[in-house]
């Protein structure tokens, strides 16, 4: 069995898949990207990278690596969205869920750019934390925030063993170039 802690500092596999999609060396955001985990994979691709989250500390050891621009910052404050009008050739968020978030989330995905989405959906509440509803997607809800702006090319909407038993959302879809 693996070990979970060692799992969730790994890359997220569903991420990895869609990593080569990218448009090489263009922008990714990764929201809420906590210990950096898919800020450090596409830096490692040559895609500069910007990295948001209320607390950057697990980015110390990045230093002032270049290609990454840090956004500290509360996303659920009720402000306006801090990187309006900014457009990205990914927008990288994984387990994290402010719906207010997610139109703008689709807006920063340029042309020819992706949107990679992947977090905890409705069912979770059996396995643990999070439990609350404003933390999980309803069925289908992806795909009704992408409809009409982005082709999706891979949705599931699934329960997963790893790296712990969860009820997990994740899209991939593009804006037409
Ligand atoms: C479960 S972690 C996921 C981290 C990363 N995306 C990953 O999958 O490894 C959720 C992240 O959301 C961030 N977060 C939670 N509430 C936030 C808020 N109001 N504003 C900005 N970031 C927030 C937390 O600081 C944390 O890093």
């Amino acid at each position: 069995m693996p070990d979970p802690h060692r799992s969730l500092a790994q890359p997220s596999a569903w991420i990895c898949r869609f990593a080569p999609l990218v448009p090489r060396g263009g922008a990714v955001l990764d929201l809420a990207c906590g210990g950096g985990r898919h800020v450090r994979l596409f830096l490692a691709r040559s895609h500069p990278v910007t990295a948001v989250d209320r607390d950057l500390s697990a980015l110390q050891d990045l230093g002032k690596r270049a290609g990454l621009e840090r956004l500290e910052a509360d996303l659920e404050e009720g402000r306006a969205f801090p990187l309006a009008g900014r457009r990205f050739a990914a927008v990288v968020v994984t387990n994290y869920l402010h719906r207010p978030l997610l139109p703008h989330l689709v807006s920063a995905v340029a042309p020819g750019g992706w949107l990679l989405y992947e977090t905890f959906a409705a069912g979770n509440e059996r396995f643990g934390k999070p439990s609350n509803p404003d933390f999980l997607l309803r069925p289908g809800e992806l795909l009704e925030t992408v409809r009409g702006h982005l082709r999706v090319l891979a949705y599931e909407d699934l329960e997963v063993t790893s790296p712990k038993p969860a009820c997990v959302q994740r899209i991939s879809a593009r804006r037409e170039a």
